[in-house]
């Protein structure tokens, strides 16, 4: 496995895959790396001839009082879980190599499904997102790309994005990968303390008692409200718990497919899922 640092080293180390047309396959990152972002490059690289990884802690896609500088940085360690679940290319590059040193006017901007869900409280948050992701497709230049649909906004977006400006590349969603007592993997549960992590799991299980609820015939209004409750009652602070189409459109009955979302603090740390509801045929 390698690992290139400049635009120009991983162009370099590319070419030779590009003149001979093999599939190149990339998962962008920020590092932190768990099994949910190696389940990723195991799917790429059953897809793909080359598995490139980027690891880029993005600092467009943080809001000035979040967690940017203390975001953890752990590449030597990324970096030997790749090597064993098969990537042949890890760009981690700085971020004068990513943004250089001149002012940057050119803005990536997805309308709507932004002003939502995770988009409220994070005004921006998805225009950094647009941005790093549309400069690394035009670095990496993929053939597919893959993302976690733990991010379900974010995959959504990307996705808008990609049809929206005829970008050349198949975006893949995989599914969430979950702990055995089903929550889901994320960088942010390292902050949870023992007791909370304990609670986490509170979050999949009201998602899919609600599932449950829906296919018996629950009314959608009455199913968020439990949600709503059964993570209250547990000590979270909800900041939202939302129902929306696959494509996050608003919806108030359940008479197609819809996709359940969560939000809550536990502890300090902001904790995100999702489960996908399929309308019964
Ligand atoms: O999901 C993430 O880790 C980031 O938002 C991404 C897609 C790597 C862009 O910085």
């Amino acid at each position: 496995m390698k690992t290139e640092t400049t635009i120009q080293g991983l162009t370099a180390s590319l070419n030779p895959a590009r003149a001979t047309r093999k599939t190149i396959g990339f998962i962008p990152t920020m590092g932190n790396l768990h099994q949910g972002h190696l389940n990723l490059v195991r799917e790429a690289r059953q897809l793909c001839d080359v598995v490139v990884v980027s690891i880029f802690v993005n600092p467009t896609q943080f809001g000035p009082n979040e967690d940017f500088d203390n975001y953890p940085r752990t590449l030597e360690q990324d970096s030997n879980l790749l090597a064993e679940v098969g990537c042949d290319i890890v760009f981690a590059p700085s971020v004068e190599q990513m943004y250089g040193k001149y002012p940057r006017l050119t803005n990536i901007s997805v309308s709507e499904i932004t002003n939502d869900l995770c988009g409220l409280q994070r005004p921006g948050h998805f225009d950094g997102v647009a941005l790093v992701v549309t400069k690394l497709f035009n670095i990496v230049q993929p053939n597919f790309a893959f993302f976690g649909q733990k991010d379900y906004q974010q995959l959504a977006v990307i996705k808008q994005m990609v049809r929206d400006l005829s970008i050349p590349i198949e975006v893949i969603g995989v599914p969430i990968a979950r702990a055995e007592d089903g929550l889901a993997l994320s960088s942010r549960n390292g902050y949870l303390t023992e007791q909370d992590r304990q609670t986490a799991p509170v979050i999949f299980k009201a998602l899919k008692t609600a599932e449950q609820n829906l296919h018996s015939g629950q009314v959608l209004s009455d199913t968020l409200g439990q949600i709503r409750a059964s993570l209250t009652d547990a000590g979270l602070i909800v900041d939202y718990v939302e129902v929306r189409n696959p494509m996050l459109q608003k919806v108030d009955q359940f008479d197609q497919d819809v996709v359940l979302f969560v939000a809550a603090k536990l502890g300090k740390t902001r904790l995100i899922d999702n489960l996908q509801v399929k309308r019964p045929a």
